[in-house]
């Protein structure tokens, strides 16, 4: 039985990376109003890590929202509430908008908060690990993409965990961590955060080990959020974190994938990592809006 057949889905899902990275290649499943097609793309979520949605078309704001929805409750953005951002591009409050275009649609400019918000977007991490309440399923839409290589790469803990020595299995299995998504704007090169932003979003505490609920597999849960492990003198933490961080990312456990306008990738946060390759963001246009589907709502 092959990897695809596994997964009962009424649309083909074609492994792209062992059993990492599924495609479906059928315009119109993410536009599907039926009953059964949330459950089936949860199952191929389980089976896969990460599903690339090729659309000839990029779906409307709306439609990216009603898909997302019926996987369960959607975040909205904390930044929002910070006084520079107020001024969106995208008026839907469930979308987050990751390109690199400000409120006029014009190439942010250099000194742009939110253009320096977003590069730590290049960091390896997981979206919304840093609220008690995690981001599950993020759906990144490309609606522009430069001509140049602006891909996503993403990183599998689940295969990273496993190929882990068993003493190392041992040493991190009850360890517990903190997340705050200042700490890696911050290692991004963000300027120190307000104490509006600090209020805005305060770190969140998560288990290093975790079984993922779908599939039953162990996976790391790591993010450049992570800032320490509970207990630990903080330096001694940061550095098992960038060892683990090291041996999550070789080369086999990574899928890089080259962005066309119209797909939808969806990601399950809590066994991938993932990081923006970096391009001439000051040149080239991008256009991706996100949605992201919060933990224990399906
Ligand atoms: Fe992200």
């Amino acid at each position: 039985m092959s990897i695809a057949e596994e997964v009962r889905t009424s649309f083909e899902v074609r492994p792209v990376h062992g059993d990492f990275v599924g495609e479906i290649v059928d315009d119109g499943v993410l536009r599907r109003t039926d009953d059964a097609i949330a459950a089936e793309v949860v199952a191929a979520m389980d089976r896969y890590a990460v599903c690339v949605f090729h659309n000839r078309t990029p779906l409307s704001d709306a439609e990216h929202i009603a898909f997302s929805r019926r996987l369960g409750t959607l975040q909205r953005p904390f930044t929002t509430k910070i006084a520079a951002m107020a001024d969106k591009r995208i008026q839907f409050p469930e979308i987050i908008d990751v390109g690199n275009l400000d409120a006029r649609g014009e190439i942010q400019a250099l000194d742009d908060r939110k253009r320096a918000f977003n590069r730590g977007n290049q960091l390896w991490h997981t979206d919304t690990s840093f609220t008690p309440v995690r981001g599950v399923y993020s759906l990144l839409s490309a609606h522009e993409v430069p001509p140049c290589d602006a891909d996503t790469e993403f990183a599998d803990m689940r295969a990273a965990y496993d190929a882990l020595p068993d003493a190392m299995k041992a040493r991190i299995e009850d360890l517990e961590t903190m997340h705050s998504v200042w700490y890696s704007r911050v290692l991004a090169g963000y300027p120190d955060p307000t104490a509006e932003e600090l209020q805005s979003q305060p770190p969140a505490r998560h288990r290093l080990v975790q079984v993922h609920p779908g599939s039953r597999r162990k996976h790391l849960y790591l993010a450049s959020h992570c800032s320490e492990i509970v207990g630990w003198p903080v330096e001694e933490g940061r550095a098992l974190l960038r060892e683990l961080m090291a041996l999550a990312t070789p080369s086999q456990f990574v899928h890089r994938h080259q962005w066309r306008v119209g797909d939808i990738v969806i990601w399950d946060n809590r066994c991938t990592m993932h990081r923006g390759v970096p391009f001439d963001d000051t040149s080239y246009r991008r256009d991706m809006r996100r949605t992201t589907v919060l933990e224990g709502t399906a």
